[in-house]
């Protein structure tokens, strides 16, 4: 296994993945997009922070890499659609530095309403200015949190600590989760309306582009201080500058800005903004908490394919694994057993999860499902993260159901495949908790295990017919390990389901198609 580290990461990181897991690391930083691509087709995994742009040209140079490692939050720098399609993990380490980030957005803030870096420098250059440095107090003011997850929540906290009064906007936290953080959610208008200082902690996406803008500014107190130590682009640059010029923003502190590196950034000429170069992360200690996550991270994964933190597949932890993981492999298979008996295009899956199936984590088996059905088809290139996408690009349609009711079985995983000419069923469940069993196909009721070398066989229920198939099979040297049958109706249809010792090649299939009462011959490898 080979991992790229393409930005800086503190030792500890590089400790954990070389000495104590053997894993063969590259540092090389500050690479220029071709050579990023010249060179990234032969790493399993990189490593990175905000610097190394992961766009979707560079991610079309991987060639075996599975999984992105972003020592830190911010994800803005990876294509992170591009690299789902490529089948890609994306994982981020969401709490390693969010006290930093917290505590540097307290302290811009107060640097803000002190003045505390305006005056620093003029005492620096010999100047003994007190009454040019006149500041706010945020004693018994209101602060706006835009956006209360991980870093606006302990903002918040800290707020309190100070004896602020928090209000807040995030349309996607509960009005629960707010009084637990003595909060008082509002509009987005209303925030802007109440707030002595406001201060964003939002990702920056399509929607939180450009969130505080002019018409905001307008909404906004005369003087409010504003805080941005999330990512630039979220506050509108040109807009704030103005709304400074004009009187109607008191100050502004920033940690990030539209475009980086910035030096030469218009709003560093007025003395009202205090700057910092995106320092919210750099502090010793969150550098190493995020080195060591990343680290642990990633070879959890490059080892024990368990998944941590990743944005683009839902997280199976290891807990979770042990509780779920018989069903995954049992989803799995019956994905590849259906492709596999289907001769005709697969158009729509039904997904039947029922009994104790419902109290389980769902998306992971219907990931497993939906890969298990797609291998077959497209090969090793579909995995858990992109086999939903692999589904849509060849246009089947997925339909889940949660069913109560399981029979005689206390769980049941059903999938029902169709296509224009035919469709197929297979129903499932776990023997003891733990042992995969088909349990019927299509109409007959058979106890197989979806696992290994197996033939199906579709005949006319006549007697001779399982005799001649093992004389067959026997002739040319083949071993049958397992045989299993289930029928229609005495004379009408059966099936035998044969597990083998080894693949067969197509004369024996045919051998055994051209016996007489035997309708088709499958051969299937789970
Ligand atoms: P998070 O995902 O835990 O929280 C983000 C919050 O924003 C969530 O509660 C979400 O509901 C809310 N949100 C999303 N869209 C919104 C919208 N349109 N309006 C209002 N709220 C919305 O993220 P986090 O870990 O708290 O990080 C917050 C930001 O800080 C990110 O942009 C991250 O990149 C940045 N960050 C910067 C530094 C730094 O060095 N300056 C360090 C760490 C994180
Ligand atoms: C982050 O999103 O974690 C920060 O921007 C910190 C960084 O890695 O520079």
């Amino acid at each position: 296994m080979k991992v790229l580290v393409s930005d800086k990461l503190a030792e500890n990181g590089l400790r954990i993945l070389e000495k104590e897991n053997g894993i063969e690391v590259d540092v090389k930083t500050g690479l220029a997009p071709e050579e990023l691509k010249a060179i990234i087709g032969a790493y399993d995994a990189i490593i990175i922070r905000s610097s190394t742009q992961l766009t979707e040209d560079v991610l079309a140079a991987t060639k075996r890499l599975k999984v992105i490692g972003r020592a830190g939050i911010g994800l803005d720098n990876v294509d992170i659609p591009a690299a789902t399609k490529k089948g890609i993990i994306v994982m981020n380490t969401p709490q390693g530095n969010n006290i930093a980030a917290a505590e540097h957005t307290l302290s811009m803030m107060l640097a803000c309403a002190r003045k505390i870096p305006q005056a620093t420098a003029s005492l620096k250059s010999g100047k003994w200015k007190k009454s040019q440095f006149m500041g706010v107090e945020v004693y018994n003011k209101t602060l706006g949190i835009i956006g209360t997850g991980n870093i606006g929540s302990i903002v918040a906290n800290r707020a309190q600590g100070l004896k602020m009064r928090v209000v807040a906007y995030d349309p996607f936290i509960s009005e629960e989760r707010a009084q637990q953080l003595g909060i008082e959610l509002l509009s987005l208008d209303d925030v802007f309306a109440r707030a002595d200082f406001i201060t964003v902690h939002t990702p920056l996406v399509k929607e939180t582009r450009n969130l505080i803008n002019k018409e905001g500014f307008q909404k906004m107190k005369d003087g409010v201080i504003i805080v941005n130590c999330a990512r630039g682009g979220i506050i509108n640059e040109r807009d704030l500058y103005d709304a400074i010029v004009s009187g109607k923003v008191g100050g502004a502190a920033l940690d990030v800005f539209e475009v980086e590196p910035a030096t030469d950034n218009p709003l560093f000429g007025l003395s009202q903004v205090v700057v910092t170069p995106h320092l919210g992360a750099s502090t010793g200690e969150a550098q190493r908490n995020v080195a060591e996550a990343i680290a642990r991270q990633i070879i959890e994964y490059l080892l024990h394919q368990t998944i941590l933190n990743a944005v683009n597949v839902p997280a199976v932890s290891p807990e979770v694994l042990e509780r779920i993981g018989p069903y995954l492999t049992l989803a799995e298979n019956l994905g590849g057993f259906l492709a596999q008996v289907c001769s005709f295009r697969i158009e729509e899956i039904d997904i039947e999860l029922h009994g104790e199936l419902l109290e389980k984590d769902t998306e992971p088996i219907i990931l497993s499902t939906l890969k298990g059905l797609l291998t077959p088809i497209m090969g090793d290139d579909v995995n858990f993260v992109n086999a939903r996408i692999m589904a849509q690009q060849r246009a089947i349609k997925i339909r889940e159901a949660k069913v109560k009711d399981t029979g005689d079985f206390t769980t049941l995983l059903v999938l029902k495949v169709r296509g224009k000419e035919a469709e197929h069923a297979v129903w499932g469940t776990l023997f003891g908790k733990k042992e995969p069993r088909i349990v019927r196909y299509d109409d007959f009721i058979i106890e197989a295990i979806p696992e290994g070398e197996i033939i199906l066989v579709k005949n006319i229920d006549r007697p001779g017919v399982i005799g001649n198939i093992g004389m067959t099979l026997g002739k040319r040297g083949v071993n049958i390990a397992t045989m299993q049958f289930g029928r229609d109706k005495l004379g009408g249809e059966a099936i035998s389901l044969l597990h083998l010792d080894s693949t067969l090649d197509d004369k024996t299939i045919k051998a055994l198609t051209d016996l007489p009462n035997i309708e088709s011959v499958q051969s299937i490898s789970l």
